[in-house]
């Protein structure tokens, strides 16, 4: 049997206001898509950006892609730089909020960075750019400014943005949040035709059953349940009490 890509051993973490996350284990295998869900503050865009290494473990530890990490990994620590920039090599988020993702001046320059970043010569990076903004359908923004683009249109932008520099592993929060019906359709056949590993905070209960065989559920900062999301979205009690309505 593989090893888990991502394992998280019971991950705490805090803010300068109090505890948000509490020793969350889970283990995810290569190339499957999990959905994380749980009501508004459960926790789930926190666990993201644990992952990421913006916001540091108070305890537990974190293998992602063989980089093990625990508390002592913060971003404002220099000695850590090159163990999270491997780990953003894995590893990429797409933000819950888009413009945290987009600060060039065009949608094409947001979408070169990464593989400029790489090392990838112009031609190749010109390729790897229009073949994303293709398979997103999005060509038409792509000298557009990311400051004067819809809600929808960003959040497009953002994913494309992710998906040029290849990580191994994709996190996303709230992927289908200001899409329209035509383009969360385009979403979920792009993801499901991606062999990454994903990962994937959503409230789309219908988008994370089709897309994820698995879900994890998060209360209060903890996991409630692990379980094939076919009979976890569906349990009228758990999801009760999770605060959030079943499928
Ligand atoms: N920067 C911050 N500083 C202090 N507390 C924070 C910060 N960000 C989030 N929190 C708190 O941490 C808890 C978890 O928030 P988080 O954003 O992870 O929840 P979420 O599950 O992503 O919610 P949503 O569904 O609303 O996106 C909440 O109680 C929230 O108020
Ligand atoms: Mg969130």
């Amino acid at each position: 049997m593989d090893n888990p890509l991502i394992e998280a051993r019971s991950v705490s973490a805090a803010y300068d206001s109090g505890m948000v996350l509490r020793e969350i284990s889970f283990r995810i295998m290569p190339g499957e898509r999990v959905a994380l869900v749980g009501a508004n503050g459960a926790g789930k865009t926190s666990l993201l950006l644990t992952m990421v290494g913006i916001l540091p473990l108070t305890s537990g530890t974190l293998c992602i892609g063989g980089i093990e990490f625990g508390a002592g990994l913060s971003a404002r620590d220099p000695q850590n730089k090159r163990k999270l920039k491997e780990l953003r090599e894995q590893v990429s988020l797409v933000f819950q909020d888009p413009e945290d993702q987009l600060f060039m001046p065009s949608i094409y320059e947001d979408l070169a960075f990464g593989p400029r970043n790489m090392g990838l010569d112009e031609d190749a990076v010109r390729r790897r750019v229009d073949e994303i903004l293709d398979r997103l359908g999005i060509g038409f923004l792509r000298n557009r400014s990311p400051l004067r683009l819809s809600g929808g249109e960003k959040r497009l932008a953002a994913i494309a943005a992710v998906l040029t520099m290849n990580p191994e592993i994709l996190l996303f929060d709230e992927p289908t949040a200001f899409l329209d019906p035509k383009s969360r359709r385009n979403l979920m056949h792009l993801l499901q035709s991606l062999p990454h590993t994903q990962l994937i905070a959503t409230h789309d209960l219908d988008f994370a059953a089709a897309l994820c065989p698995r879900t994890i559920l998060l209360l209060e900062g903890a996991v409630f349940a692990q379980r094939p999301s076919a009979e976890l979205l569906r349990n009228q009690e758990l999801m009760d009490q999770c605060n959030l309505e079943a499928l």
